[in-house]
């Protein structure tokens, strides 16, 4: 599902997760706060290490069921390596002789980050065998060290920038630039490390157009920073995208995460990051009561962290190539469309209220939303987690149901009988009767009940799609021609996400977005709140027929249209 796909990994691929703003007064404020993070990764790296993650449980649909957790144990221990025609997720548990779930321990050799600032990268290491994990004031130190030597050393030539290219592109760059010695140990470094660290600089508040809601920076602006960095000149070469874990953290407070996709899903980011920003407030509690324990940063002198600047050798086909990523990447940056919208006026506690179950309400919402535009429905991909069975990972509900058009159809009829919006505004009519709110009711009971079927389906093993999946790859591995269903136009038709959906829940005030999966496509993340829901919605500019602004209105009015009908209910 990701390591075919041959399309850059920023927009097309890695999600950015943006977390709650801090509140930094001071470059020393920043260094701190990216200190605790890389302390609190530790923590849970031990834990890791440990095997003793608490085996999570399914919270309904026969509840209790233990849920797998090999994902969790990938993400600080994967690295992506793009290949000409297929990448590979290289893991650096198989290679220590562990198993994923199994209970072997061996003791984990010492553990280095990648910090990037100013689009220069060092390694710094964070444990050694010998001295266990350096701590908070080290990590500070030397933070800040880095700091001032990105702002004071030359240029260096902007290498992340490469692994925002195309995977075939970015397979033989890796290739030339391991032919070279120093070039070479600066990546094996860099495939090696736990996660990196983003000291980034903060995108302009005008990044995305005008602010919402305010004149400083909106989520948008943030969630834009987190999917891509912003471009060549602003922090899309402070990256290292192939990386599973990379932790963005800049001077006015916005920090997030970008994550690299194929190791785990969102679930697994959204459960490490806000058990270490737990583990970070808990701390500065702490620190808060502990007179004087804030002061200063005691020297790294002696420690056993000295963060060392990597070094390159760029030669003519580098720089070339250099050139060339800064163009794409830039390219693609101004083509996404992104919107984080937030729909304030009620959440899943009224959904669960009307005796609905708020993941198939939410989905409806889209299919609405996208009806109302565009009069038909389009292939929708929800994921849906299979974690129930060991080493699951998602199988595709398909919400764009039949029963789903023939609500949204006669939801989209005014009193005349004629489709009440944009497109009947040209005087376009339609030919079925007029519908009741009791038959519009009864239309929606039903493309709830299919909706929660499928979903249930999916999350207990019957989806359609990894079997399917499965069946093509076991004709392409054994060598056999592709056979004829997936050479199929519907299967193609069926494959063409012009909705890519997905619910990330998460418990803090954070948002994680996407891109779109295809050209003309809406990706839509939603995080359904007690009391709101809050979507990340995204397209692309050069589509002339997709605007997540339209989509976001169409949506409000969708959502305000089933609030009016629910009321219809008998109680
Ligand atoms: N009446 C009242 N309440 C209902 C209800 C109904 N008819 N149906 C469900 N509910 C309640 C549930 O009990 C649950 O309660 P809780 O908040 O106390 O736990 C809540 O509503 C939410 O349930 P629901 O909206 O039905 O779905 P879900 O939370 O089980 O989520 C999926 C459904 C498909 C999103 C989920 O199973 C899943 O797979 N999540 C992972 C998605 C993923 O991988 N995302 C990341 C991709 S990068």
């Amino acid at each position: 599902m990701y390591l075919n796909v041959r399309l850059p990994l920023p927009v097309h691929s890695n999600p950015g997760y943006v977390l709650p703003p801090r509140c930094f007064r001071s470059a020393q404020d920043m260094a701190r706060f990216a200190a605790r993070m890389v302390s609190g990764i530790l923590q849970h790296k031990e834990v890791l290490d440990r095997k003793e993650l608490p085996v999570e449980r399914a919270a309904s649909r026969e509840k209790g069921q233990p849920l797998c957790m090999a994902q969790y144990y990938r993400l600080l221990s994967s690295y992506r390596s793009p290949g000409a025609d297929r990448d590979v997720l290289v893991s650096r548990l198989e290679s220590r002789g562990e198993r994923e779930g199994g209970r072997s321990t061996p003791p984990p050799p010492g553990e280095h980050v990648i910090v990037a600032c100013k689009q220069k990268l060092y390694c710094l290491p964070v444990s050694s065998p010998g001295q266990g994990a350096a701590s908070e004031d080290e990590l500070t130190a030397e933070l800040l060290a880095v700091m001032r030597d990105a702002a004071s050393s030359p240029r260096c030539p902007p290498v992340g920038l490469l692994t925002a290219e195309r995977r075939d592109t970015w397979a033989a760059l890796r290739q030339h630039l391991y032919n070279d010695e120093r070039n070479a140990r600066s990546l094996k470094l860099i495939e090696k490390s736990l996660l990196m660290v983003c000291l980034d600089e903060p995108l302009p508040p005008s990044f995305n157009g005008p602010p919402r809601g305010g004149a400083g920076r909106d989520e948008t602006n943030m969630a834009h920073q987190m999917i891509h960095g912003g471009g060549s000149a602003a922090n899309s070469a402070n990256r290292w995208f192939d990386l599973t874990v990379q932790l963005v953290v800049s001077p006015d407070g916005a920090c997030g995460v970008c994550y690299e996709h194929s190791a785990a899903e969102g679930v697994a980011v959204v459960q490490l990051a806000e058990d270490v920003l737990r583990r970070v407030d808990a701390t500065v509690a702490g620190v808060a009561g502990a007179a004087g324990a804030a002061a200063g940063v005691a020297a790294a002198e002696g420690g056993p962290a000295r963060a060392s600047r990597l070094d390159w050798a760029a030669d003519q086909t580098v720089e070339h190539a250099l050139r060339q990523a800064a163009v794409h990447i830039d390219t693609l940056v101004e083509d996404l469309d992104l919107y984080v919208y937030r729909y304030l006026e009620y959440g899943k506690n009224f959904i669960k209220s009307c005796r609905v179950s708020p993941d198939a309400y939410i989905q409806l919402s889209l299919q609405l939303a996208y009806y109302r535009m565009y009069r038909r429905l389009v292939a929708t991909y929800e994921s849906a987690s299979t974690r129930r069975y060991l080493l699951g990972r998602v199988d595709c509900i398909r919400s764009a149901t039949a029963e789903a058009l023939a609500w949204a159809a006669a939801m989209c009829q005014d009193e005349t009988g004629s489709e009440g919006d944009e497109e009947s505004l040209l005087g376009k009519k339609v030919t079925f009767s007029l519908h009741t709110a009791e038959e519009r009711l009864m239309l929606f009971e039903a493309a709830i009940k299919k909706q929660t079927e499928i979903m249930v389906d999916n999350i207990t093993g019957q989806g359609i799609d990894v079997h399917l999946l499965g069946l093509r790859e076991m004709a392409r591995e054994l060598g056999e021609p592709v056979p004829e269903i997936f050479k199929d136009e519907a299967y193609r038709t069926a494959n063409h996400f012009g909705l890519s959906t997905s619910q990330v829940a998460t418990s803090l005030e954070s948002v994680m977005g996407y891109g779109p999966v295809v050209p003309d496509g809406y990706g839509a993340s939603y995080n359904p709140k007690p009391d709101c829901i809050v979507f990340c919605l995204s397209a692309f500019k050069s589509c002339e027929h997709t605007s997540t602004a339209r989509f976001a209105r169409s949506l409000e009015e969708s959502l305000g249209a089933m609030r009016q009908l629910l009321g219809a209910r008998a109680p």
